[in-house]
């Protein structure tokens, strides 16, 4: 460990100090969803039945443009029956293959809506992208709490730290509760390997450096995925490992992986990729924090289609 990064420092001390405490750590419950294969999770402290919410799914019917709220609904569900209260909805990005339901559920059950800080600059590219005039603030004010590596904050009891690890999009956080990390599209399952890096601002030497710092974390750390796609030889989606899986097990990004060789597997593997079903409904409203555009004048929002752009 850099001695320096103090934010890793005190990451790894928050986790050795939940490891082998059943009673306090923090209780998980993921909602797959397959249509976009995104995992969500809501995460609370058993002891004050405070929660957080990561990474929700607003349904999307492309050709209808048509949004609803199964998946949603059915966190809404999980956490009335559970008595929690949700302090946080956090998004590890902004997320290119799925709509947030960050809004509908802070008008259903509150908590703040956080994001990291970068997003500024996410929001800068694609507002040049999609043509936004003045009123589309690139300022991150959309969102409640705009999160720097390093943060510390909260949920109940359970102390929680956001470190800032870029390289799929120049915004991506990770937010480390107790022994638990929602690492976002960083890692995936270690069968399967990482996440692309060619989005606008991604970059697979940074994406490459935030991994390797999120493997300092202890062995037992628990890693919660946002998506998973199957890895060819495995029946079932999956969504949880350790820290000791991906260091010693990830196909791009196991220990002895160096910088270069993922780099060059990364970049020729991204050029094979087509772009997600969802990525330009996706970006429009999860730059927004998850709101729709401002209706037109008629009242009904709309989405941009820019033409030969992607
Ligand atoms: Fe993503």
């Amino acid at each position: 460990m850099q001695s320096d990064d103090s934010p890793l420092r005190h990451a790894i001390e928050l986790v050795v100090g939940f490891l082998h405490d059943e009673a306090k750590a923090p209780r998980v419950k993921a909602f797959f969803d397959e249509p976009t294969f995104t995992a969500s999770y809501v995460v609370h402290d058993p002891v004050t039945r405070r929660a957080a919410i990561v990474d929700s799914v607003l349904d999307f019917d492309q050709p209808s443009g048509r949004t609803s709220f199964g998946s949603a609904d059915a966190i809404i569900d999980y956490v009335r029956k559970a008595d929690l209260t949700i302090d946080w909805l956090l998004e590890t990005h902004a997320h290119a293959d799925h709509l947030s339901a960050a809004p509908y559920l802070q008008e259903k059950l509150g908590g703040k809506i956080a994001i990291g800080q970068e997003i500024r600059t996410v929001q800068g590219v694609f507002g040049k992208i999609f043509n936004e005039g003045t009123k589309f603030a690139r300022d991150g004010s959309q969102f409640d709490r705009l999160f720097v590596d390093g943060d510390s904050f909260a949920i109940g009891d359970i102390p929680a730290i956001a470190l800032h690890v870029p390289g799929h999009t120049p915004a991506d956080m990770a937010y480390i509760l107790g022994d638990a990390a929602f690492v976002g599209d960083t890692m995936f399952m270690p069968d399967y390997g990482t996440a692309r890096a060619d989005f606008p601002g991604g970059n697979a030497s940074q994406l490459y450096q935030s991994i390797r710092r999120l493997m300092k974390l202890p062995d037992e750390t628990r890693v919660f995925l946002c998506h998973d796609y199957k890895a060819p030889s495995r029946e079932n989606f999956a969504w949880e490992t350790t820290m000791r899986a991906e260091r010693s097990g990830n196909v791009h990004v196991r220990e002895g992986v160096t910088e270069d060789a993922f780099v060059q597997m990364r970049t020729k593997r991204d050029a094979t990729l087509d772009l997600p079903r969802l990525i330009l409904p996706s970006i429009q409203v999860n730059m927004r924090g998850g709101r729709l555009p401002e209706p037109e004048d008629n009242g009904v929002s709309y989405l941009k289609l820019p033409l030969n752009q992607f």
